[in-house]
């Protein structure tokens, strides 16, 4: 198994893992283009778990600064397919995108869970839950 960056090729292999992550996607026809488009972003780095040539996991860290902080950052669409689950693959990648955040100076990581075994996962790594009221405009 190999934890490395997202390549425009990974796209469609990609888009299938977000579809078992959210059924509420934006312009599904314009999925992979986004996905491809995140390559050549330079305010994030998205990774992807390879496990027999096959793309298994997938997940993002997403970065701007603010003045109370500096730089801050987001991690985002972590999934792994349903077929490699409990192998450890988010794991790992949660640990390289941490390991990202510290290289770039980034001052704080955020993120939203589903709840269940993505907040056990997230506790493990030493994440800790808000009682912010969390809001969100569509
Ligand atoms: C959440 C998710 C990414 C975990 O991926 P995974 O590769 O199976 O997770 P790992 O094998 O790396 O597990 C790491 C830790 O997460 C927790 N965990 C993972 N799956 C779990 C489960 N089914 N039940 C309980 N805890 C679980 C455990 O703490 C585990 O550590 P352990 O194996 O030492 O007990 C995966 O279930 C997934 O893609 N779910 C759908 C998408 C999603 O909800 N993504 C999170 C967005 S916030």
């Amino acid at each position: 198994m190999m934890i490395r960056n997202l390549e425009k090729k990974d796209a469609a292999a990609a888009a299938l893992l977000i579809v078992q992550l959210t059924k509420n996607i934006v312009e599904p026809e314009k999925l992979a283009g986004r996905i491809e488009a995140l390559v050549d972003a330079s305010n994030c780095q998205w990774l992807v778990a390879e496990l027999g040539g096959q793309v298994a996991g997938f997940g993002g860290l997403t970065w701007y600064a603010i003045p109370s902080k500096g730089l801050i950052a987001w991690v985002d669409e972590l999934i792994v397919d349903e077929k490699f689950r409990r192998q450890g693959i988010a794991k790992l990648l949660m640990q390289e995108l941490l390991a990202i955040a510290r290289q770039n100076n980034i001052r704080q990581v955020k993120l939203t869970s589903t709840g269940g075994p993505a907040s056990s996962l997230y506790e493990s790594l030493g994440f800790i839950k808000k009682d912010q009221e969390y809001f969100i405009k569509k």
